[in-house]
């Protein structure tokens, strides 16, 4: 199996990233989860991410904290999103297993180290904070990495937070223009292809079909979540963002981009946070990011579901 550090923000499409990636040991090994402040702020991604890791019946898992704050704004959050606790839909017991000592950003730093060069993937699931402060830190790792998948962005999508921005692009510009510029070979999972995977009502019943706790609690959290953007987008279901990222690495069949240039707008009010990917090729920028923007649903959704079953919960 492939070395991951899953970097996460939790909500509701975190969990089920975090879980799609716990049920899916033979392709993926979670070497630790780190929380950033992002759709909540940081104590509850914290105590979010233990939450998940405990409904998966996995409170082995190390959970780490990391940066508090975006590293030139002001921290902005998505509870219109994601609910009051980041993960409403259903009510789950504060964790039990505890946080690990070391901080999150330390950890990616001293894990890239310890192992072999090329053999960990960083899986970023919301804003670049952690990342980009690691390779701020202590550059030495950057080429340690073997690959980063991350959920950010949108071209034709444009956005969602504001009319030019994704959310985990828009609320840490300064992590993104960083991590688009490490020379990482990088793989993005924008609006364009997360928009294709949606929550329909019978994807949904898939889960509360399992009978068990975990089914149920999964059910109670995408009926949250799906509920908002059904509003919001008149879709047929809300969009699952962060599972896409987990899915890329067991089955990346399932998705298909182009590898183009991608650049973080740093300094515009009115744009900031913006991807500015040339998906036609009219700059002789150099590519610097596989940008996804097909995904097979169907095929989503079945690997989703028979991963996340497999989990004791
Ligand atoms: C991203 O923003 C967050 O609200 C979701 O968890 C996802 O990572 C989608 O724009
Ligand atoms: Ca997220």
């Amino acid at each position: 199996p492939r070395n991951i550090i899953i970097d996460t923000d939790p909500g509701q499409d975190d969990a089920m990233a975090i879980l799609l990636a716990l049920g899916s040991p033979e392709e993926v090994n979670v070497l630790g989860i780190t929380v950033v402040a992002g759709n909540v702020p940081l104590a509850l991604t914290a105590k979010n991410a233990r939450k998940v890791c405990e409904v998966a019946g996995r409170p082995d898992v190390k959970v780490f904290e990391g940066c508090d704050r975006p590293l030139a704004h002001t921290l902005v959050t998505a509870e219109h999103v994601h609910g009051k606790t980041g993960l409403d839909g259903i009510e789950l017991p504060d964790p039990v297993m505890p946080l690990q000592d070391q901080n999150g950003v330390d950890f990616i730093i001293d894990t890239l180290r310890a192992e072999p060069a090329g053999t960990v993937t960083l899986c970023p699931l919301g804003p670049l904070t952690n990342i980009a402060t690691a390779f701020n830190k202590a550059p030495d790792i950057i080429e340690k990495v073997q690959e980063i998948v991350l959920m950010g962005g949108a071209y034709f999508e444009v956005g969602n937070v504001t009319p030019a921005a994704e959310f985990n692009i828009y609320v840490d510009p300064e992590a993104a223009d960083i991590v688009f510029k490490s020379g990482v070979q990088l793989t993005v999972m924008p609006l364009d292809c997360t928009h294709k995977v949606l929550v329909t009502a019978p994807r949904l019943q898939a889960f509360r079909d399992f009978g068990t706790h975990l089914g149920d609690v999964v059910a109670g959290w995408l009926d949250f979540f799906e509920r908002f953007d059904v509003e919001k987008y008149g879709s047929l279901g809300g969009p699952l963002h962060d599972p896409t990222v987990i899915a890329y690495l067991i089955k990346p069949e399932l998705f298909s981009g182009r590898f183009i240039n991608v650049e973080i707008e740093t300094h515009s009010d009115l744009t900031r946070g913006m991807t500015v990917a040339d998906w036609w090729g009219v700059t002789n920028r150099a590519p610097n990011a596989m940008f996804m923007a097909e995904a097979d649903a169907d095929g989503f959704f079945a690997l989703l579901t028979e991963r996340v079953a497999r989990l004791n919960g």
